[in-house]
């Protein structure tokens, strides 16, 4: 496997709305896409575009969303994952079981659309580290 484009830093945050505000107005970001659901995930999502790459904001969406244990580790919020593109989501998931690496379930939809899975932390140097298949063109998010 050849490391791909950095996608996304994924930003879990207890207000999605909170966090908007701040990336507006304390880092100046000037393009903050529309928040919307992303229920098979358990999270409502936010990108915020920096001029080479994404800040996902997440919120938990449900009782049972699974950044709720990071939230009660870290209540102000924090940086929750890191997110690498891939030309193909299967031969790469196959490499990184293929090295010993804990793939996270199966690849399943992301927020941008496209097939993603999460590789174990304690596998990826201590960063949950999410892949995914790059958008094709014209693709929404
Ligand atoms: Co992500």
């Amino acid at each position: 496997m050849k490391l791909g484009r950095l996608n996304h830093v994924g930003v879990a945050t207890p207000s999605i709305e909170k966090s908007i505000a701040f990336y507006r107005d304390v880092m100046g970001a000037e393009v903050i896409r529309e928040p919307f659901d992303l229920p098979a995930q358990g999270v409502k999502v936010c990108f915020v575009d920096t001029p080479n790459s994404q800040i996902e904001l997440i919120e938990p969406l449900g009782e049972s969303s699974p950044i709720a244990g990071f939230l009660a580790k870290n209540p102000d919020g924090g940086q929750h994952h890191i997110c690498y593109e891939v030309p193909d989501i299967h031969a790469a998931k196959t490499w990184f079981e293929g090295k010993g690496a804990r793939v996270l379930g199966e690849p399943r939809i992301g927020a941008h659309g496209t097939l993603i899975f999460f590789v174990h932390p304690r596998d990826m140097g201590g960063v949950l580290t999410e892949i995914m298949e790059t958008p094709r063109p014209g693709a929404s998010h």
